[in-house]
């Protein structure tokens, strides 16, 4: 999917450390539409690319809503964000994409941590009041955004951890009929937290790495770390040799890859396998389509065999 051009209409304080961000085509035109949990991959003017969740009204053709939290540990993309965009700034983006879909459940419970807020919220706003709850923490009051949107609905629980402690997952977890839908969107501590309570339907969006462990059903290569990658439409193989990434040596070749977390949590770099076996160790796709093998995420992922065509 190709860059478009969006201007960033206005910016304003959403908490402490939050910013939102509403984005429009410059002439005025309606953007894509969009269904809540889908997110945005935006390039930042310093080229460097990161993904937010849309957090605004799908109804609304005019805007794209998204909310960006200041990391000053982080990699340096909200940096950028909270430093140098204002409003006039022209961003590139690609989607909206969608891999955190809402799927149709008698009743959800969503918990959110800190920013993990802005993807849940188009989903509940999407759905009839007495269907779902909410479960948002965060370090304090101050610091969650979008709480005044939510504060007055029914369902809604904030926990600001410096009043009223950590969430409390066993009571939230414990008493729920199996059949409803989980959606948890937070940092990796909660999210696991949350895996490790809730038997049934669990949906996750993660924002930072995953557990660095690949998944346990990818045994173990057979291509003794080395291989050869086929990139069908540039007509080059290139080694790829053992502790070098597949990416960068497609990168060799083609230039323009696309790519952004490079720890095989976003899904951006997500590519077409034509021949041989992936060894997967993402954590985007889902069990099927590890098996299938039809696609893989390159910046981590390897071959199985000697050799493996994609694609590119
Ligand atoms: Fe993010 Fe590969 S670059 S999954």
């Amino acid at each position: 999917m190709s860059v478009f051009r969006l201007t960033v209409r206005s910016v304003v304080r959403e908490a402490e450390g939050v910013l939102g961000l509403l984005l429009a085509d410059p002439s005025g035109a309606d953007l894509a539409p969009w269904e809540p949990g889908a997110h945005l991959e935006v390039v930042l003017p310093s080229g460097t690319v990161r993904h937010y969740s849309l957090c605004g009204d799908p109804g609304d053709r005019g805007t794209y809503r998204l909310g960006v939290l200041r990391e000053p540990a982080g990699r340096g993309g909200s940096e950028e964000v909270h430093a140098s965009v204002g409003p006039g700034t022209v961003l590139g983006v690609r989607g909206p994409f969608n891999r955190f879909p809402l799927v149709p459940a008698e009743r959800y419970l969503f918990v959110a941590g800190g920013i993990g807020i802005t993807p849940l919220l188009p989903m509940l706003r999407s759905l009839p009041p007495d269907s779902w709850s909410l479960l948002y923490g965060g370090r304090s009051l101050a610091s969650m955004a979008y709480r005044e949107e939510l504060t007055g609905l029914p369902g809604v629980t904030l926990v600001p951890q410096d009043t009223a402690g950590l969430l409390d997952l066993d009571a939230a977890l414990g008493e729920l009929p199996p059949s409803t839908a989980v959606y948890c969107c937070g940092p990796e501590g909660l999210l696991r937290a949350v895996e490790e309570r809730w038997p049934g339907p669990l949906h996750t969006e993660r924002f930072g790495a995953p557990p660095a462990a690949p998944p346990a059903a990818v045994p173990a290569s057979d291509s003794g770390g080395g291989f050869e990658v086929e990139l069908r439409r540039s007509g080059r193989t290139v080694r790829v040799e053992p502790g070098r990434s597949l990416l960068d040596a497609v990168r060799e070749v083609v230039p323009g890859v696309a790519y952004s977390c490079e720890e095989g949590w976003c899904g951006t770099c997500e590519t077409k396998v034509l021949a041989g076996t992936p060894e997967h160790h993402d954590s985007v796709l889902g069990e099927e389509e590890r098996a299938a093998g039809a696609s893989m995420m390159i910046c981590v992922g390897r071959s199985r065999g000697p050799r493996l065509t994609l694609d590119l």
